[in-house]
């Protein structure tokens, strides 16, 4: 049974059981409309309290029930039905409350929740609003301001957040079911909160503010119709009294709901969750995952080793000498230091994260490592080298992965004394925040291998998505594609701002010239030189990158890239343009005008045209991969769902 009822004495406990996370199916909205009227009949009851089993309460609505008809009892209803109640619903709120979770808590006459649950609205990370009456009962609850923030922001608060805001009206202290029972007792002998849906919508206290704020999260909104929607639904639930705000709020709901943007947002949503389910390696358990080595201290050593440390993982890290070592290990503190002063973790935390850490210069130091990263140079002979240092000290079963951007994994792997043992964890930059992780299937790597490396992906709560061994991966590959278009249109005659605004407009954050001057050229410039020797003398080369690399240009780091810098803001540079133009003029280019259409649809064909030799060649196992790669590691626009979503229907654009 989705929903079970218990009654002790005047208490009646109302629990929703449907693993696993207890979404709002058709059978957990019936089942409370029977525990409505079996609780209203019985004269006994007094109280009510709503609970969940399992790791959370309510995380939503069932999200697999969109593409099908909808079913009776509908959630609104639900809720109006708990409203209506003569008895006061308490709600026990723990784990995730979520979309229509959060909307059947607000329902309740109070909410109780323990310490450590988040409570949200995200929705429009779906595509959606809440329609369920999310928009019209939280700024009849909160201010209107910080309930804006939530169901267009999506971001759920945390249970203290929640408390200060008015969100709940108490946070257990001991056993939630048990803090809600006292609740309730006292409850009985009060007189009962109005419904939120018969109380006057919060005032606004700053207009000004109210303004700016719906200006600013249309404008972060980028395109995407959904948070827009929001905004105009919070302001609707302020201007128009509560009926007819629930009826326009469900008829928004219902547009977005068929809206392509849902879609994208519902298949990305599930394609995230099913990346890292194999058929290969079904049944596989993973290794061991107690200590992990990380090799080089730089940019990406260190943010592998400090996105370990946070979540909870023993990590030592080599470097080559003590002068590196002593950098890296201040990388590492550094980051663990931001998240104590930003207040992400309080002192306690701090110290006993940072005892997880040790850094050294000795190789011995790995013996008990269960998996070990290489970040080191990305040059292939260093990276040999410190394969055969890892054969030395590593126990046999210890896992062994590189982080490589550009270099043949299988070729590493070959090189040591177990092939099998060896895969590829590309992260990226800044590892401690982003979420994807490519995982490479090498040639002869074991189920085991790459179970654990899927496994510690989930542990730091990463997306990890397969990928073949090739010069870039899935990801790095389909970008230096696009990349070289945009070159290749620019000594045709666009300039790299324009490509950029292009790029901007269609919902990217930044645009391609701006994004390589902030990584920095260097790295793509080592891979072009890489690859001169093997390059196909036929192809059309663009040699613009290496031109600015060459004349020092490496992007912001110094100063100065496909754009000049002023005090750290981008400006268009003429050096840029003279030097364009000379290629154009070298190359017997006429230079021609391209649309902002014309730009962005070469950008966005040459990543379906990639991804689609991707898939042909095995590299990528599936469309929805490429998305989530695309979407996590290189900011395509989630809302559009990705290129391969937009492949399947040209006219999305
Ligand atoms: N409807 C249907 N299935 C859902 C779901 C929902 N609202 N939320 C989660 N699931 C499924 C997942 O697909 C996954 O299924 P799988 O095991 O077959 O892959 C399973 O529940 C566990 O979810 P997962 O995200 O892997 O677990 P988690 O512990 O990391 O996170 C949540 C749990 C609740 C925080 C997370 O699943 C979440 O944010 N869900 C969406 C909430 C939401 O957007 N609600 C509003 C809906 S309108
Ligand atoms: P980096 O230059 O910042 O750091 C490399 C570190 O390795 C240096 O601290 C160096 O001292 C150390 N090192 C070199 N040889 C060593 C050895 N023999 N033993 C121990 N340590 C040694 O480089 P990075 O940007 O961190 O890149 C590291 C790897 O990660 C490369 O393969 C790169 O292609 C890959 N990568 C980089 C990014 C990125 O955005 N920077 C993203 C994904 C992958």
């Amino acid at each position: 049974m989705a929903v079970h009822v218990e009654i002790t004495g005047e208490l009646a406990v109302v629990t929703i059981d449907n693993p696993p996370v207890n979404a709002a199916s058709q059978a957990v909205r019936a089942g409370l409309m029977t525990a409505i009227a079996q609780t209203e009949a019985d004269s006994t009851v007094q109280a009510v309290i709503l609970r969940a089993e399992g790791a959370t309460f309510t995380a939503g609505a069932d999200v697999s029930e969109f593409d099908k008809p909808p079913l009776d009892p509908h959630l609104p209803d639900v809720i109006l039905a708990l409203e209506a109640t003569t008895k006061p619903w308490i709600a026990a709120l723990h784990g995730s409350i979520l979309g229509g979770g959060l909307e059947i808590a607000l329902g309740c006459h109070y909410r109780i929740a323990d310490a450590k649950s988040k409570l949200g609205l995200p929705e429009v990370t779906l595509g959606l609003i809440p329609g369920a009456g999310g928009t019209v009962r939280l700024p009849r609850l909160i201010d209107p301001n910080a309930a804006l923030t939530m169901i267009s922001g999506g971001k759920p608060v945390a249970a203290q957040k929640a408390l200060s805001l008015g969100l709940i009206d108490a946070v257990a202290t001991g056993d939630l079911t048990e803090d809600a029972i006292a609740f309730a007792r006292t409850a009985i002998s009060q007189p009962r909160p109005a419904p939120l849906s018969q109380r006057p919508a919060v005032a606004v206290s700053d207009p000004d503010a109210w303004n700016t704020a719906k200006d600013s999260l249309r404008k972060k909104a980028r395109g995407a119709a959904a948070p827009k929607a929001a905004v105009d639904a919070v302001q609707r639930a302020l201007d128009l009294p509560t009926d007819q705000a629930l009826k326009a709020e469900r008829q928004a709901f219902m547009t977005l709901k068929s809206s392509r943007e849902c879609a994208a947002l519902r298949r990305i949503f599930f394609a995230e969750r099913s990346a890292a389910k194999l058929p290969m390696l079904k049944g596989e358990g993973p290794a061991p995952l107690n200590a992990i080595g990380v090799i080089g201290g730089g940019t990406m050593g260190a943010g592998i080793a400090a996105a370990c440390l946070l979540r909870g993982l023993a990590v030592t890290m080599i470097e080559r000498d003590e002068i590196a070592r002593a950098a890296g290990h201040d990388r590492v503190a550094g980051v663990l230091k931001n998240s104590l002063d930003r207040g992400l973790m309080d002192q306690a935390k701090h110290d006993a994260t940072l005892a997880l850490f040790k850094s050294s210069t000795d190789y011995a130091d790995l013996s008990l490592a269960d998996l070990v990263i290489e970040a080191v140079f990305e040059d292939m002979e260093v990276k040999h080298g410190v394969l055969a240092a890892l054969d030395g000290v590593l126990h046999e079963d210890a896992i062994i992965a590189s982080n490589t951007s550009y270099l043949d994994i299988n070729v590493m792997a070959a090189q040591t004394a177990h092939p099998s043992r060896v895969i590829g964890l590309h992260f990226f930059s800044p590892a401690y925040i982003m979420k994807l992780v490519e995982v490479i299937v090498t040639d002869h790597a074991s189920p085991t291998a790459l179970a654990t490396g899927f496994a510690l992906a989930k542990r730091l709560g990463k997306i990890a998505v397969p990928a073949g061994v090739c010069d870039g991966f899935i990801g790095n590959r389909i970008m230096a594609a696009y990349r070289r278009a945009g070159e290749i249109m620019v000594e045709d005659g666009a300039w790299p701002w324009d490509i950029d605004a292009a790029m901007r407009g269609f919902g990217f954050p930044m645009g391609l010239f701006e994004m390589q001057d902030l990584a920095g050229l260097d790295i793509s410039w080592a891979m072009r030189k890489r690859q001169a020797a093997t390059r196909d003398p036929a192809e059309r080369y663009v040699d613009l990158g290496d031109k600015l690399c060459e004349a020092g240009r490496l992007g912001k780091k110094t100063g100065a890239g496909w754009y000049d810098y002023e005090d750290g803001r981008a400006v268009n540079s003429d050096w840029v343009k003279t030097l364009i133009l000379d290629a154009s003029k070298r190359k017997g280019i006429a230079r021609k005008k391209f649309s902002q259409d014309q730009l962005m649809d070469t950008i966005l064909t040459t990543m379906q045209t990639e991804a689609t030799a991707l898939l042909a060649e095995g590299i990528a196992q599936r469309p929805e991969d490429i998305d989530v790669v695309m979407i996590n590691g290189y900011s395509f626009p989630r809302w559009r769902g990705g290129p391969m979503f937009m492949a399947d229907d040209p006219s999305a654009r």
